[in-house]
């Protein structure tokens, strides 16, 4: 017997990092070298501290369900330090914890969203979003983020792409896969726009943290947008705990039923010793926070100044998050493509700017999350294969 799918798994897309570490791990297994630009994880262990505080609430039988929506310490640590960072007033009631930041978006997108419905996201921006309003039934609006404006949006332009139907907008500043930063005079108007034509957003700010220029603004913080606004945050960037999956989402009231339905309906809770683990991580000390952020900004100018002096290449400097975009047009292959030959030819994994959207064409994404001898190995093979396709 063959498996007959329903016809709503065409419509589910995917996340090209994994296909890509996979096969590099094919190359290593027959005893290539590869240098791994292509997961956007911190390369850092998660700190002692948490990992003494998981370690420890498993020990003291931290074993069993728990609530759905999340331990009550947690949701108030994270409603406080949300509050404390964003300029809000959320209340631990409006937390949910959740396995990762990504089931927040499975979450709204399946809540909020059907059939005859539109939803606007970035593009190049997360696969997740594109990958998840396609499989909810709605129509996927993409709006494009230029190079020439630093990645971020033109609010023009998105004025032109709201209809009757929308009913969802997604942000992500700091933006994964370019590092774009949304101005605070821009999100200002965006939530202006939101009001005026009651759209819902899902502001994903899971690089808030991780900020080099400027300061980060959530959208959720101007006047009438808090009612309208989920905030998708976690611990998988902040903290170099991608493993361990732990997540949260910040809900309007009217919300915090449907979601916590659908966790009882998919996870049943977020394990219980973990979200322990995340209570020491929000209020213990936060040195090693700001040891990976300097970390961090000294790699991205290692990363950029050393794709721009390679002809053929140019990289504009990422406000934030861990990755470069630089623009390969120069070397006269799409994206796709020379992302292949940097794998297949140079042992360098990195990702095809067109894995995150059609507005990818021309870049690639270089995560920056690896140690200053690898990103340097990486840039001269790099600047060889672009030498070796221009001639
Ligand atoms: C923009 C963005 N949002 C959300 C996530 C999800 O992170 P996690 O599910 O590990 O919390 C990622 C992970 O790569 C991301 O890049």
């Amino acid at each position: 017997m063959s498996v007959r799918f329903a016809e709503r798994m065409n419509r589910l897309g995917t996340e090209t990092a994994f296909d890509v570490l996979v096969r590099a791990r094919a190359l290593e297994a027959q005893g290539k070298d590869v240098i791994h630009l292509e997961v956007g994880e911190p390369d850092f262990d998660t700190p002692r501290n948490i990992i003494d505080a998981g370690a420890k609430a498993l020990q003291s039988g931290w074993t069993h369900y728990g609530p759905a929506p999340g331990d009550a310490e947690l949701r108030a640590a994270i409603s406080t330090y949300i509050n404390g960072s964003r300029g809000v007033s959320y209340t631990p009631e409006q937390v949910i914890v959740t396995p990762g930041g990504k089931p927040v978006m499975f979450f709204v997108l399946l809540a909020l969203l059907e059939s005859g419905d539109e939803a606007i996201y970035p593009d190049p921006g997360f696969p997740i979003y594109r990958s998840m309003i396609d499989f909810s039934g709605a129509k996927a609006v993409p709006i494009p983020l230029r190079e020439a404006s630093g990645f971020t949006l033109d609010v023009d332009e998105l004025v032109s792409l709201i209809t009757e139907q929308t009913r969802l907008l997604i942000l992500n500043s700091p933006a994964n896969p370019t590092g774009g930063v949304v101005p605070r005079a821009d999100l200002e108007k965006i939530a202006r726009l939101a009001v005026e034509h009651d759209l819902a957003v899902l502001s994903d700010e899971i690089y808030a943290e991780l900020i080099y220029d400027g300061e980060h603004v959530s959208i959720a913080s101007f006047p009438g947008m808090a009612e309208r606004t989920v905030i998708l945050d976690g611990f998988s960037k902040t903290y170099a705990m991608t493993g361990w999956r732990l997540g949260y989402g910040l809900f309007p009231d009217d919300m915090v039923g449907a979601i916590s339905k659908l966790m009882i309906n998919s996870a049943s809770c977020t394990s219980v010793a973990v979200q322990r683990a995340g209570i020491e991580a929000l209020t213990g000390p936060q040195v090693e926070v700001d040891a990976f952020r300097e970390a961090f900004r000294k790699r991205r100018e290692l990363v950029v100044d050393g794709l721009n002096a390679i002809d053929g290449l140019s990289c504009v400097l990422p406000k934030g998050a861990f990755y470069a975009f630089p623009n390969i047009t120069g070397t006269g292959q799409t994206s796709k493509a020379f992302a292949d030959l940097l794998l297949n030819e140079y042992g360098v994994a990195a990702i095809a700017g067109t894995s995150f959207g059609e507005a990818g064409e021309g870049y690639l994404r270089l995560s920056y999350a690896n140690s200053e001898a690898n990103l340097t190995r990486a840039l001269e093979r790099i600047e060889t294969a672009v030498r070796a396709v221009r001639v």
